[in-house]
């Protein structure tokens, strides 16, 4: 990998915004519904989940650009899951990725409905890959695992509960409700690649903390940030007395707790050869201002 973590980085963006902006485009158009499904996912968005895909295929031997109907898969559950997180049901918020979400624009039954297609359609992409269908198998065992009532759905489901929570529980919750996809994302890289049971595991552990990281930050930020740099609001939280890392540890607490689950990360991924994206992705997730 002689290119920078910059350049590698523009160079699977524009792959995954140029397959989402297809995966829509030729289907009849049904109300607004392909239209709502787009507002979101076009929206723009940090895109960690899909490129984790690309470049964990890419660091266990496989070509990344067959990962890609994997990457953008994930990243279609991963906006069906923020346009229901924004619902009034569910947090309540006015704002995401910079716009109105989506149920402000085009009502709640849309907004449902929106989500619903685009978890539907992550599965009929994944089937799209051009790779031997075990794999494919494999990557619809993983992504229904972690998308489902044991992994983000079942954390969220937590969340909602609203119940105050011990440390350990907190965790758990924050590791269905945001670890489960990370980790997906990585190990769908894994699986495009073909790459073995001991891949296989550091890649999740690397992942997990990753995701749990990624967490802790986003809670810090929902204190510490603007609607103009988030893109979503600031003190939906606490708007919603929600149990958090930053209630429960503090800001300073949680900034170590961040230095300390990079660091885990980064150790797990280091057994690979080609480590360094990987590292440079934790690093910056976890100084991350939006
Ligand atoms: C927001 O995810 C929801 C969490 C799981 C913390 P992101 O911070 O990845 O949101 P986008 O995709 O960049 O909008
Ligand atoms: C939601 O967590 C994570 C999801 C599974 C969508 P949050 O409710 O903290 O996410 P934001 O802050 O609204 O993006
Ligand atoms: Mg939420
Ligand atoms: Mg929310
Ligand atoms: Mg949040």
């Amino acid at each position: 990998m002689g290119n920078s973590f910059t350049d590698q980085m523009s160079q699977d963006l524009s792959l995954i915004e140029e397959y989402l902006r297809d995966a829509f485009a030729s289907e009849a158009r049904y109300a607004h519904l392909q239209e709502a499904m787009e507002y979101s996912l076009l929206a723009g968005g940090k895109r960690i989940r899909p490129v984790l895909t690309l470049e964990t295929c890419r660091l266990c031997g496989g070509d990344a650009e067959s990962a890609l109907p994997f990457a953008c898969a994930v990243e279609m559950v991963h906006t069906y899951s923020l346009i229901h997180d924004d619902l009034p049901a569910m947090d309540n918020d006015q704002m995401r990725r910079g716009r109105p979400t989506n149920h402000v624009v085009y009502g709640e039954a849309a907004a449902i409905l929106a989500g619903d297609a685009l978890l539907t359609a992550a599965f009929e992409h994944l089937t799209r890959a051009d790779l031997p269908a075990p794999r494919v198998v494999q990557a619809v065992a993983c992504l229904s695992r972690a998308a489902g009532s044991a992994g983000m759905v079942g954390g969220q489901a937590l969340d909602m509960a609203g119940e105050s929570r011990t440390r350990e529980e907190l965790e758990s919750l924050q590791s269905l409700k945001t670890g489960a996809l990370i980790s997906a994302a990585a190990e769908l890289g894994c699986i495009a690649a073909d790459g073995t049971s001991e891949q296989r595991g550091q890649v999740r552990s690397y992942a997990q903390a990753l995701g749990r990281a990624f967490q802790v930050r986003d809670d810090m930020l929902d204190v510490t940030s603007s609607e103009e740099e988030l893109g979503k609001p600031v003190g939906s939280d606490r708007a919603n007395g929600k149990n958090t890392f930053v209630t429960s540890l503090g800001l300073e607490g949680c900034a170590a707790l961040v230095e300390r689950l990079t660091r885990e990360g980064i150790e797990a991924i280091s057994a690979f050869e080609h480590p360094d994206f990987h590292i440079k992705l934790a690093q910056s997730m976890a100084r991350r201002t939006k």
